[in-house]
């Protein structure tokens, strides 16, 4: 039986491990043609092995790699479904501790990243519109992309831009005609390797407790528990999928109720 995303081109980025990793899975499991771009090489080739995806180095911040990128598509594959840009980094301190250096790193990779990687991609999305079913972009913010969170200023401010990033695009596009739709998924608390590292930065500053951090974690959410990449996964399956044609610009919450309460 054919997959919901059956032959589907589909770009994912920070897919070594993670969110990502679980987007490639459950994408590659409904028929999609993955091809992984990630600064972690080793972790991008063991997935696609893996998987049967393929796997190129991407530094989401750096326009020559995304044209590298956008050129091994074009080559291989002559259009782009699906771009998932998903890489991003966390940082977790007070702002006085923030220097420009790390301000600029956060904005360059979650921001810039995204920016990059939607005007380098916009021509084989168009490609992609014209088969009739739109392209779909999937831009990975965050809750903190919509509420305050102590001790993650630039971070937030990143998830905020990738927001607005995709309703104005979302819009553009529309506007001129491509068949290009654009949505932001925002996380909640996801068990990744970037969680563990936030939780090491609660543990500091006394958000959780150094004893029992997880439940503390889960506490923070209405659910009471931790989520999984295959959560996210789940949403991105759905704005990847025709099931999703009459849907842009939209910010998908799966975050357990914690933006609720
Ligand atoms: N885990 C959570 O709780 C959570 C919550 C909300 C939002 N998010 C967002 O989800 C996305 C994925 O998060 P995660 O938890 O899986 O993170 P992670 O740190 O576990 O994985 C991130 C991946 O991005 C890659 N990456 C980092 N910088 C890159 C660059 N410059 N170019 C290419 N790849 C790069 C890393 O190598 C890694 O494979 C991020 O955008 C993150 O902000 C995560």
């Amino acid at each position: 039986m054919a997959g919901r995303l059956q032959d589907k081109i589909v770009c994912i980025t920070g897919a070594a491990q993670g969110i990502g990793a679980g987007i490639a899975e459950a994408m590659a499991k409904e028929g999609a043609r993955i091809i992984i771009g990630d600064v972690n090489d080793d972790g991008a080739r063991a997935l696609a092995e893996k998987i049967g995806a393929h796997a190129v180095h991407l530094d989401v911040s750096s326009q020559e790699s995304w044209q590298a990128l956008a050129d091994y598509v074009g080559k291989h594959f002559g259009k782009l479904d699906i771009l998932v840009n998903n890489a991003g980094l966390e940082l977790v301190k007070p702002m006085q501790d923030h220097s420009l250096a790390d301000w600029r790193n956060i904005m360059a990779v979650n921001v810039d990243g995204i920016f990059l990687g939607c005007k380098t991609f916009e021509a084989l999305l168009r490609e992609s519109g014209k088969s009739g079913s739109p392209a779909s972009v999937i831009n990975i913010s965050s809750i903190a992309g919509l509420v305050g969170y102590p001790d993650q200023l630039a971070y937030n401010t990143s998830k905020g831009a990738v927001r607005h990033m995709s309703k104005s695009l979302a819009i553009e596009w529309a506007a001129h005609g491509d068949a290009i739709r654009c949505n932001s998924i925002h996380p909640g608390c996801i068990r990744t390797p970037m969680l563990e590292l936030a939780v090491e930065g609660w543990v500091e500053n006394g958000s959780v407790p150094a004893d029992d951090p997880w439940s503390a974690v889960a506490a923070l959410c209405p659910l009471n528990t931790v989520g999984l990449p295959e959560d996210i996964a789940m949403g991105a399956l759905y704005l990847g999928s025709d099931e999703s044609r009459f849907v842009t610009g939209i910010e998908l919450v799966i975050d357990g109720g914690w933006v609720a309460r």
